[in-house]
This record gives structure tokens, sequence and C-alpha cells, in this order.
């Protein structure tokens, strides 16, 4: 099941739900270490980094069983804090389990997390921020080895509002002796959800949504049940693929309130949008427009994570467009494939191209290299004609549950071989 098959220039037409959110789900999964009881975590995505996660958790203790409402996971007895190393070199997420198990046991060791080639993806700040809370870092053969004698609050403020750091400062500071102010910190939903579901387990937080979060540490934490929202990205990448391929398409339960750059981008670029609380309803009837610039940012700004859907909705539009990459430096690595499809587009910089939108795309053999360039490639095989074969497509299974199943359910062309 390593590739998708897409018959394009087919409009879509139909109605899908949006699945839960893989980055609100992963560190949710490592905060419910923190309460030494059991949550059951409904709406929890299907998918490959939720199954990676579900094996660390299993590796150092915890029950876990999928239920058929969400994830089930007894965290009463967690009894090592070693972590196996397949599933943390595969997956970034994983770096959540550092403030979860320091907060948990006081100690953690691990390999360097992986997760996709789309940068460098240092963790100083993340290391930088616990240090200041009492932990203590060390390197032993290639292990990332942490320890805290007594995890303290601090006052901490980060020079880069990174998501992993923020996660990481939350979930150690819940446990920790004391107050912890933390400035700086990202302001993603998926923090939201994060704190929300410790706060529901008895975590005193202050300034949720804000940049600065006050968290009043030490208590008691206690298991509840707690619903993952509905995936931004998902949303937003079967939004561009309707934008791309036309037709008009009802997105259940998008979490529109969340994807206020999205949406704008949206229309934008020629997408009709009508919003309710049920979810989006998008219409696009034509090619699609240029836009002169799309910048990436951090939360409320155009999320990275879209930012290759949006470049291959760009190669069909009837324009010039320039899309610059502020997050990561390795985001354009879809655009090779992407040529192989038709498209013109030129690197400026490592964080610029130019896009020379073309009439068409056609079909090709194109390999996902990573998460949601794979995503952008399958949107792409929608909006060109003839056949389209993406390879390597396991990096699309790390946060899409059925992308084909999604996306047949908009009646197109789509199986997976
Ligand atoms: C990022 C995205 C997030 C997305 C996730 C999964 C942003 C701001 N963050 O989160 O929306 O859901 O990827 O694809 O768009 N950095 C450091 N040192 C650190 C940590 C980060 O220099 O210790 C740098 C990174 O190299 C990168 C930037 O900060 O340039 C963003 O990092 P961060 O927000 O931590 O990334 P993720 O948590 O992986």
């Amino acid at each position: 099941m390593d590739s998708i098959r897409i018959q394009g220039g087919v409009a879509l037409q139909g109605k899908v739900r949006i699945q839960g959110s893989k980055n609100a789900a992963l560190p949710i999964l490592a905060a419910t270490l923190l309460t030494g009881e059991s949550s059951l975590i409904k709406n929890c995505p299907r998918i490959a980094d939720v199954y990676a996660m579900v094996s660390l958790l299993k590796g150092i203790g915890c029950t876990v069983n999928w239920q058929e409402n969400g994830l089930c996971i007894d965290a009463s007895s967690v009894n090592c804090e070693e972590l196996g190393a397949e599933a943390v070199t595969c997956m970034r997420s994983s770096l959540c389990l550092l403030g979860a198990l320091i907060g948990r046991c006081g100690r953690i060791s691990m390999e360097h997390p992986g997760g996709c080639v789309i940068g460098q993806r240092p963790i100083d700040l993340h290391i930088g921020a616990l240090r200041q809370m009492g932990v203590e870092f060390r390197e032993e053969e290639g292990r990332l080895m942490a320890e805290a004698d007594k995890l303290c609050g601090a006052h901490i403020s980060l020079p880069f509002p990174s998501v992993g750091a923020t996660e990481n400062v939350v979930l150690a500071a819940v446990l920790a002796e004391g107050e912890t102010v933390l400035e700086g910190a990202a302001l993603e939903p998926e923090i939201t959800a994060l704190c929300q579901y410790l706060k529901n387990c008895g975590a005193e937080i202050e300034g949720v949504g804000t940049g600065r979060l006050v968290i009043r540490g030490g208590r008691r934490l206690y298991g509840t049940d707690f619903p993952v929202p509905a995936d931004r990205i998902v949303a937003g990448t079967y939004l561009f693929g309707c934008i791309g391929a036309g037709g008009s398409v009802f997105l259940e339960d998008a979490p529109w309130e969340e994807m206020g750059a999205v949406l704008e981008l949206a229309e934008r670029m020629g997408g009709r949008l009508c919003i309710s609380k049920e979810g989006i309803y998008v219409q696009a009837p034509g090619r699609p427009r240029a836009v002169e610039c799309i910048e990436t940012a951090p939360y409320p700004g155009f999320p990275t994570d879209l930012q290759s859907m949006a470049l291959a909705v760009a190669a069909l539009a009837d324009g010039e467009s320039r899309i610059k990459e502020t997050i990561f430096e390795n985001r354009f690595r879809v655009v090779e494939e992407l040529r192989r499809m038709g498209a013109q587009i030129e690197e400026q910089d490592g964080s610029m191209v130019l896009v020379h939108g073309v009439k068409s795309l056609h079909g090709a053999s194109v390999e996902a290299r990573e998460l949601r360039g794979g995503a952008a490639l399958v949107v792409a095989g929608l909006m060109a004609q003839g056949e389209t074969t993406v390879t390597g497509c396991k990096f699309i299974y790390r946060g899409y549950e059925n992308i084909c199943r999604d996306f047949r359910e908009l009646g197109a062309r789509v199986t997976s071989a």
C-alpha cells in the first residue's frame, strides 16, 4: 500500500468528514502520562504517528486500547523511562514525551527525535527551557538523557514561538513545584487543546490561547475523557484539493474558527466559501487565481503544513504567484515532483519560489518524500489530466487516516496499491 494512483481532471463533488487532528492528538496522548489514571481520548485519528505514539506508551508500561470512539490510555503503571528507538526516530512528535516523562518520572532517555525531513529541526529551545526548570541534559552514545532531581517552576521566555517547545514546557510545568510563566508561547490551536485537556484533568493554567501562559504546578491530575478537535491541516488539504480540481464540496466538522488565514487564501485563489457551524462549504467555479505572495508564519498566520498544497494549486493558476516559506528550510522538496507534472516553478532561494501558473498539469509518476508534500502530490494528481502515481505514501499515512477514501467520497478516482 505504498502508492496511490489518481485519474485526474475530475471536479470534486460531495461531502467528507474531517478526521481528528494529528498535531493535537499526539501531545494529548503524551499528557495522559501525567495523570497516572485512565483517559479516553475520543476522535483520535487512526494514523501511523498515533500508532507510533501508542507503541511508545506501551513500551513504558501504559495499557492502551482502541475503543469504538477513541483511544483509552491507562497510565497507572509507568515503569520505564527509556523510549523505544524506532518510534522515536520516525516521529518528531515523540519529543513531547520529553516534558511528559520528566514530569511523571523525573527522567527520560531517548534517541534524537525524527519526523519529516523538512529542515534541521533543532531542539535547543526545548532544552534551554527545560534546563531553566531544573532538568539536566547529557548525551550518551547518541541518546539524549534528561534528568531532574526536582522539577521547579520558572520564568521562561521563548525567542521564537516554537510549538513543540511550548508543549514541552506546559507538560513539564503542570507537575513541577511552583509557578511557571511562559512568555512567547506558541498560539497554535493544538496548544489550546493540550491546555484544555490538562485543565480538565485538574491542572491550573491561565492565559490559554495567548502568548503568556501561567501554570501553577504540583496539582494532582485525574484521568478524563477528551475529544480531539478536527484537523485543520487535513481540512485545508481537501479545501485546496477542491480549489485546484474544481467542483463543490462540504468539509464536515472542519474547524473553520482555526483556519482564518487558510480561508482567506482559499478565497483569494478563487474559492467561494460558506461557513456554518457544521463545517465549510466550498465552491470552485474555474481555474484558480494566482496570488502575489503567500507567506507561511506561526499561527494565526498561514501554516507551513499547508504551503505545499497552496503551491500545487498555484501551479495551475492564471498567472504568477510567489510563495515564501519562513518556518522550515526544506519545504520545497515537492517542487521537483510538481515539475514532472508540467508545473513551472523557479526556486529563487531556499525560502522562496516563483510559480508561473500553467493551463494544465499532466499525470506522472512522482514520489512523496515527506508528509505534507506527499499529500500535495495527491492534490496535484487530482488537478492533472491523466494518471498520476504517487509512491512513498507511508509518509502520507503518518497524518491522513485514509486520503484515498476521503477523496473518493468527493467523487475522485483514487486508489491505493
Ligand atoms: C511545526 C509548526 C507547526 C506544525 C508542526 C508539524 C510552526 C511555527 N510550527 O511545529 O505548526 O504543526 O511543525 O509540521 O509553524 N526551532 C528551533 N529550535 C527548537 C525548536 C524549533 O530553532 O528547539 C525552529 C525550527 O527549526 C523551525 C521553527 O523553530 O524553524 C518552528 O519550530 P516548531 O514550532 O518547534 O516546530 P514544530 O513544533 O515541529
